[in-house]
């Protein structure tokens, strides 16, 4: 696996990679990886000959300099673990080589960016993942990108702006990658204390037993919902939001209906944690 620190030597490599007639995969990341990461990166290379994998912690997308700060690095770990997966380069540029002094354009995707996440961390977090990955997008020039399922609103924004912007890329999302117990993966579960640890896999527990009930055949969201409550209030886990939208467009449902998106987002002390899962709800009955 070669490590890339440039735009151009990024381009030399993928330019080579064409030439050989490789398809080439890019899977973004911030690095601290896990196995829901791993998984993106094997994706990558079974579905393409030159596959790179990119950790950049963006500091576009912190609304927090207190969360940025904590994010966990370890670039030496990341890239044995990145070599064992078969990709075959790993882009990891210093941040002026993404921000040269100077920078100033956005990508802002509109009403997507705005409910869940949008409001709890602002604005600006999706219009920074926006730019990064339209500027990956664009460094890289896949012909195909993979993203986790895991961070459900932001594929869905990485999908749309793809879409509006017209750029030539296919957009795989991958299932989430959860431990034994039920909890998600993500980088942030190595900050949470042991308590907390034991009380995060309560956020799947309440997705199922929502997932559920809409496949027993309950339409009424709140009602939906209500059996995903009686699950948290057993750890007294008072969630920042606890959802069902249209997987479509995010809008919150009067009735559930086609695909529902069910996302939660809880804080464990100083660490957040969110989760999803897809339910196909049947047509509303009368
Ligand atoms: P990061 O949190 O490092 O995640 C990188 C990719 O891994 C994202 O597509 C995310 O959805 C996926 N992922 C994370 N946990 C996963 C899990 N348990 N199962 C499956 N996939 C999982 O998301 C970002 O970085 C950044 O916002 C980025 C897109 C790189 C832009 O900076």
């Amino acid at each position: 696996m070669i490590v890339l620190r440039t735009v151009a030597e990024l381009r030399v490599a993928v330019r080579a990679a064409r030439s050989r007639g490789e398809r080439i995969g890019l899977a973004p990341t911030m690095g601290a990886f896990h196995d829901g990461h791993l998984a993106l990166m094997r994706r990558a290379k079974d579905e393409c000959g030159f596959a790179i994998v990119s950790l950049f912690v963006n500091p576009a997308q912190f609304s927090e300099a207190a969360d940025l700060a904590r994010y966990p690095r370890d670039e030496g770990r990341d890239t044995v673990l990145a070599t064992a997966t078969g990709v075959d380069a790993l882009f990891a540029p210093p941040d002026s080589e993404v921000y040269p002094r100077g920078f100033t354009t956005t990508v802002d995707v509109g009403a997507l960016a705005l409910p869940l996440e949008g409001v709890v961390r602002g604005p600006e977090h999706f219009r920074g993942v926006a730019t990064v990955v339209t500027k990956l997008l664009s460094m890289a020039q896949p012909d195909v990108a993979f993203f986790g399922q895991k961070d459900a609103q932001q594929t869905l924004i990485i999908r749309r702006l793809v879409r509006d912007l017209d750029l030539p890329v296919r957009v795989e999302t991958c299932p989430t990658v959860r431990e034994p117990d039920g909890l998600a993966m993500s980088s942030r579960n190595a900050l949470l204390d042991a308590e907390s640890r034991r009380r995060a896999p309560t956020l799947w527990r309440a997705l199922s037993a929502v997932r559920r009930v809409v496949d027993g055949g309950e339409t009424n969201p709140s009602r939906a919902l209500d059996a995903g409550h009686a699950i948290l209030a057993t750890e007294r886990i008072v969630p920042e939001y606890f959802a069902a939208v249209s997987a479509e467009t995010l809008a919150p449902l009067g009735v559930l209906e086609g695909e529902v998106l069910i996302a939660i987002a809880a804080r464990f002390g100083a660490v957040r944690l969110i989760d999803n899962v897809l339910v196909d709800a049947r047509s509303a009955r009368t």
